[in-house]
């Protein structure tokens, strides 16, 4: 019985050992082993620069080992300046082969489905529009995220008012909405596949009187942003207010500040959104970082003053 007792007893030390043991063996290997991968993939970096040609070479014929930062470039130069008064017909020839978008607007097979007015937008009213247009008067505006024309509506009622009759606003979106968006808006007709954003929009403006001011650009931000670079469209404000999450806001502003005359305004919606992880704000705060710019607050937006 004693034996019998004692036996387990003798059992369990030796397996306490042979688990601390393994344990131990296998912290130094997990250190060893995190050693030495870090140790090589800092390698190629370091032989990186400048890669010579025999480097070169090696990238074709082996897998890729290294990201160049490089490889994140983009077009940094944007094409000859447009003088503001032609940016409109600018935009017209480029995207619309020349006529406006609001000649013999609705088409017919879309008409039944428009409401004469179907507006919905969020912080589209706020205080900082009419602070930011009194200050910069600007002569173009262009705003990445427009869904149904709240905002772009508002800016036009407010350059009117504050006289500034030439002021074009353009209104990047791809007039999609998003992915999911009709859960709440199960009014808005769907033909075919197509929720008629665009038509709806254009339907807005033309009820408010500014088909003169506005015009859509119906293509997704970044490939619009690229374009009005390359057409040498430029803007005196850039108003963001598209997708939430930290690579959209991100590239969003990026891809407009180039476009941004020198001294002109960047701002945008949704500083103060939880929504995707405060995207937004982390995508903003990032880039005044990288560009010692200072980012000021109004109401719900952010403001970034003379970007260059
Ligand atoms: C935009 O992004 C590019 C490439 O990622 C970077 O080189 C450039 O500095 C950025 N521009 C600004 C104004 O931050
Ligand atoms: C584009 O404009 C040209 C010149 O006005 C015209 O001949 C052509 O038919 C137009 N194309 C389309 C697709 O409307
Ligand atoms: C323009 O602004 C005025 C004054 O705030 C307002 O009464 C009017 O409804 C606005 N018009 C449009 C089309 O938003
Ligand atoms: C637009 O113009 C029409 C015709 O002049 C006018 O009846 C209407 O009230 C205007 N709408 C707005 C929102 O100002």
């Amino acid at each position: 019985m004693k034996e019998d007792r004692r036996l387990p007893h003798k059992r369990d030390g030796f397996q306490v050992l042979k688990t601390k043991t393994a344990y131990v063996i296998f912290i130094v290997l997990t250190y060893a082993f995190g050693y030495f991968s870090a140790y090589y993939s800092r390698q190629p970096l370091q032989q990186q620069q400048p890669p010579s040609p025999a480097a070169v070479r090696d990238v074709k014929t082996t897998k890729p080992q290294v990201c160049s930062i490089d490889n994140f470039r983009v077009t940094t130069r944007c094409g000859n300046l447009v003088p503001p008064e032609s940016i409109r017909q600018t935009v017209i020839d480029r995207i619309f082969n020349g006529t406006s978008p609001y000649t013999d607007f609705p088409p017919p097979h879309a008409e039944k489905f428009l409401r004469p007015k179907r507006i919905k937008g969020w912080g589209s009213y706020g205080a900082v529009f009419e602070n930011i247009i009194r200050r910069v008067k600007p002569k173009t505006i262009v705003e990445i995220g427009s869904f149904l024309g709240a905002s772009a509506i508002h800016m036009a009622n407010l350059t009117r008012r504050l006289g500034l009759e030439e002021t074009q606003i353009l209104c990047v979106d791809d007039f999609r909405g998003w992915p999911g968006f009709r859960d709440r808006f199960k009014d808005m007709a769907l033909v075919n596949g197509d929720v008629l954003l665009m038509y709806q929009f254009m339907q807005n403006v033309v009820n408010s009187n500014f088909s003169g001011s506005i015009l859509p650009v119906p293509f997704s931000t970044g490939s619009a942003l690229e374009k009005l670079c390359e057409w040498g469209v430029t803007a005196d404000l850039v108003e963001i207010d598209a997708g939430h999450d930290f690579n959209s806001a991100w590239a969003d502003i990026n891809r407009s500040v180039r476009i941004l005359r020198p001294g002109g305004v960047i701002f945008g919606h949704d500083y103060f959104t939880a929504a995707d992880n405060r995207g937004v704000r982390r995508a903003v705060n990032l880039f005044a970082e990288i560009n010692r710019l200072k980012v000021k607050t109004d109401g719900q937006h952010w403001v970034i003053d003379s970007v260059k």
